[in-house]
Formats: C-alpha cells, sequence, structure tokens
C-alpha cells in the first residue's frame, strides 16, 4: 500500500505480508466497487483488494447510497475470478455475510445474518456486503462500520459499530485483515463446500423464527422464516405452505 496516513500499509504488512501485497489503496474515490470493476477489466489478478478512506459514491443494495465518515469505517472491494459456473456466484453474497460476521468473533462479538448478506449484532446493521458479478469475475464489496459513533437520521435500519459494541476503538486493519482472512475460506466454499457453509449460516441467521414481509421479485410476501434450505434459499411459512425464496429485496421484520 501507499499512502502517508494511517493506511501506510505497516500494520498490516506486520500483521499480513500476503494480504499487504494484494491491498490497493486509493485515498479517495467514487466507489471500489467501481474501481475494482475497472480494474478488473484492465487484468487484475483474483483476490486483488480496493481500499479507500473515503468514498463520494458508495453503493449499497437497492441502489441505496453507502456513507461512511473518512477514518471511521472499512469500505473495500475484492475482486475474484472464479472456476465455480454462474449459476453458483449469488452465493459469494452468503459466503461474504458469514466471513464478515465470524470476523467479528475475534473481537468478542456475536455476528448474525440477515439473509441474504446483511450483519448484524445486537439487533443492528454492522456491516452490508454488495456483489456484482461482471463477464469472468465478480466483486465483493464490503463497508463495516468499526469506529463510527454517530450515524444519520433516518437509515433503513438501526446501525452500529464495533466501537459502540465495543465501548473502544479498534484497530480498522486488524479488522481488515481478520475480514480477509475469513473471506479466503468462505468463497472458496461456494462449490462443494457449500452445505457446510449453509450449516454454519443457519447458526447466524437472525431472521428464523421471526415473522417477517419481504418483496420477492414485485411480489409480497408475508410468513414465518423456518429457516434457510442447504441451497441457500429463505424457508417461509406462509398461509399458502412452505416456500423457497430464492431472492428478495426489503425484508422486514414484524
Ligand atoms: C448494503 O448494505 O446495502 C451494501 C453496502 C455495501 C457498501 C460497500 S462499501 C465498499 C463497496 N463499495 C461500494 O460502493 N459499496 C460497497
Amino acid at each position: 500500500m501507499t499512502s502517508e496516513n494511517e493506511w501506510d500499509g505497516v500494520a498490516l504488512r506486520e500483521i499480513s505480508p500476503e494480504w499487504a501485497r494484494r491491498v490497493i489503496f486509493l485515498p479517495e474515490c467514487g466507489s471500489t466497487n467501481d474501481e475494482a470493476r475497472r480494474l478488473a477489466i484492465k487484468g487484475a489478478p483474483g483476490l486483488s483488494v480496493v481500499l479507500t478512506e473515503k468514498q463520494t459514491a458508495g453503493r449499497g443494495r437497492r441502489g441505496q447510497p453507502w456513507t461512511c465518515p473518512p477514518g471511521e469505517g472499512l469500505a473495500f472491494s475484492l475482486i475474484l475470478r472464479p472456476q465455480e459456473p454462474m449459476a453458483l456466484w449469488s452465493r459469494f453474497a452468503l459466503a461474504t455475510g458469514l466471513a464478515m460476521a465470524e470476523a467479528l468473533d475475534s473481537f468478542g462479538l456475536f455476528a448474525g445474518v440477515k439473509w441474504p448478506n446483511d450483519v448484524w449484532v445486537a439487533g443492528k446493521k454492522i456491516c452490508g456486503v454488495l456483489v456484482e458479478a461482471d463477464a469472468g469475475f465478480v466483486v465483493v464489496g464490503v463497508g463495516l462500520n468499526v469506529n463510527v459513533v454517530e450515524f444519520p437520521n433516518g437509515l433503513a435500519h438501526p446501525a452500529t459499530s464495533l466501537a459502540l459494541e465495543l465501548g473502544e476503538k479498534v484497530s480498522r486493519e486488524e479488522v481488515l485483515v481478520s475480514c480477509l482472512q475469513r473471506l479466503l475460506l468462505r468463497l472458496d466454499q461456494i462449490g462443494a463446500g457449500f452445505g457446510d457453509l449453509m450449516e454454519e449460516w443457519s447458526t447466524r441467521c437472525v431472521l428464523a423464527g421471526n415473522d417477517v414481509r419481504l418483496d420477492a421479485g414485485g411480489v409480497l410476501k408475508t410468513g414465518r422464516v423456518e429457516g434457510l434450505s442447504s441451497q441457500g434459499e429463505l424457508l417461509l411459512r406462509t398461509e399458502e405452505g412452505l416456500e423457497k425464496v430464492l431472492q428478495a429485496s426489503e425484508i422486514r421484520m414484524l
């Protein structure tokens, strides 16, 4: 990493020389997902990471903006060049959410995953994931509230951060390395290891047992979440019976 600030790469090299070599630091950019896509098109290898201090056009799912005060969060995007068929690529979102939740374990937090890929702690969102696929590569974008202590009004969900939950600031480089290490393990499981991944996912599913309302491709559904299938679908008990939901946009707990 090359930068004359906190992200000078020294600590990252000490913690993980391997990852330090793969990280491209941009002091400011529009969106790390867009930068990663641009670099991937130019031939950047898989497992390259674009990290920034400030995004001016950070994006969330459903076209929502993603903002974070500079110096307080983590915003990065990982380029993948998967061997697995494209039909399985949607699993990267589930794998990433789980990896992020697990990364927080080492900081003393128990994080749950809100299907498909939000990470929640104590009933609040701490991390969001935006996975975007292109021809021959995938960009996995992660926004994690590390040392954020104030959030804007009007967020779709209550939000929290590691600092708020732990009562002290945390090294963002340590968090980054923990995230990347867990990602490396979980992203490798979208093929043969996916059943194991989903078993672990189910233990952290914050929606299980809850009544929810969701929008599945324009169809509003209400029901009780019974868990997840081994393929990663949400199992929703509605008045019509048990439905497997493959994709949904807004999911509200009732
Ligand atoms: C969501 O919860 O809606 C997903 C938020 C994803 C935000 C991250 S920050 C790094 C990467 N770059 C972006 O523009 N978005 C993702």
